[in-house]
């Protein structure tokens, strides 16, 4: 019987079909290769090939159908294109990146879990940016009137910046933070005054719209990303989610810093500076400065219209 699905057999999902396809393809070669075996095993005198005589044209014939309904199957398999049954070379490091990214999402997950226990860390980290810096960085690049912008903060912790920009007049319902860790979540949520929306999520996959925050702020989030391909994942999401003439500024830890901290502080964080940020963001214009052991960078679309006020940011 032909063992190759035909007609209506064949599964309508194409992974699917090829994947029953596959398992016929080997099922077939391992009967092939069983049969043949069986064959070896047989000692053939001149005696025996009489008293067999069925047995060997039998095999001989099953072997011969085989290898026409090889033949056949080939021949098909040309016709609709060999490619799709190839290991693809994209397609396997598609899968290996994509599990990368989920290891070290949950090992990250573990680790901040620990540390945010150890408050030390994350309290000298807030201390790298104070708030009139900001608001100078915001005004030279044309965001001086809040009550205009949407702001989303990434990696918001307990969303001390967002409570800050509804201070200065961003209105709640257009700001919005996201961090991974759920407690951080709930406890910016207990914080804040209603309105203003707080998620649980990863930044490598917003629900929001395209182009929909003028300004993202990043503190403290890209130097944990260990992985350089779920950091360029990350930027572009990031870019994505940004308007067309908004900003996004990220402050990080410098590679020097990182070689003074503890080391199970530093074991889990990059020194990011400059030339990484431009693989995250690639084709944007990046403006970027030193403050004591952070790296504070403003990023920008190539295409942005918005007047850049004073070139030092403050
Ligand atoms: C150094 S703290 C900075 C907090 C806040 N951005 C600030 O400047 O005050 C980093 C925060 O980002 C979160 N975080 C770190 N890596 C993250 C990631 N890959 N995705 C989402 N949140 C992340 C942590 O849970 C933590 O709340």
């Amino acid at each position: 019987m032909n063992k190759f699905i035909k007609g209506s057999e064949v599964p309508v999902n194409p992974e699917e079909k090829a994947v029953a396809e596959k398992e016929q393809i080997k099922d077939l070669l391992k009967e092939t290769k069983k049969e043949a075996k069986d064959l070896l095993d047989v000692m053939w005198s001149r005696e025996e090939i009489m008293t067999n005589k069925n047995f060997i044209n039998t095999m001989n014939l099953k072997i011969k159908n085989m290898l026409d309904q090889i033949i056949k199957n080939l021949y098909w398999y040309q016709k609709i294109g060999w490619k799709k049954f190839l290991p693809n070379r994209e397609y396997i490091e598609q899968k290996e990146r994509e599990e990368r990214i989920k290891k070290e999402k949950e090992r990250l997950l573990k680790w901040i879990e620990e540390l945010v226990k150890i408050d030390d860390f994350y309290f000298s980290f807030h201390g790298q940016l104070d708030e009139g810096k900001l608001v100078k960085t915001l005004s030279a690049y044309g965001y001086d009137n809040f009550q205009q912008i949407s702001v989303l903060d990434i990696g918001c912790r307990d969303g001390r910046w967002l409570r800050k920009f509804q201070d200065w007049g961003v209105l709640p319902e257009r700001l919005a933070g996201i961090d991974f860790y759920h407690p951080i979540v709930d406890y910016a949520k207990k914080l804040s005054k209603p309105g203003i929306q707080f998620i649980e999520a990863y930044p490598d996959e917003l629900d929001f719209e395209d182009q929909n925050f003028d300004v993202v702020l990043v503190f403290g989030v890209l130097m944990h990303v260990l992985d350089e391909s779920l950091r360029k994942k990350i930027g572009r999401e990031l870019l994505r989610v940004l308007s067309k003439d908004g900003i996004i500024i990220t402050l990080n830890l410098t590679k020097d810093a990182l070689a003074k901290l503890e080391p199970y502080l530093a074991y889990t964080s990059i020194g990011l500076e400059w030339e990484e940020l431009t693989d995250i963001f690639p084709d944007c214009s990046i403006h970027f400065e030193i403050l004591s052991q952070c790296g504070l960078a403003v990023i920008r679309k190539k295409d942005c219209k918005k007047e850049k006020v004073d070139a030092s940011g403050g």
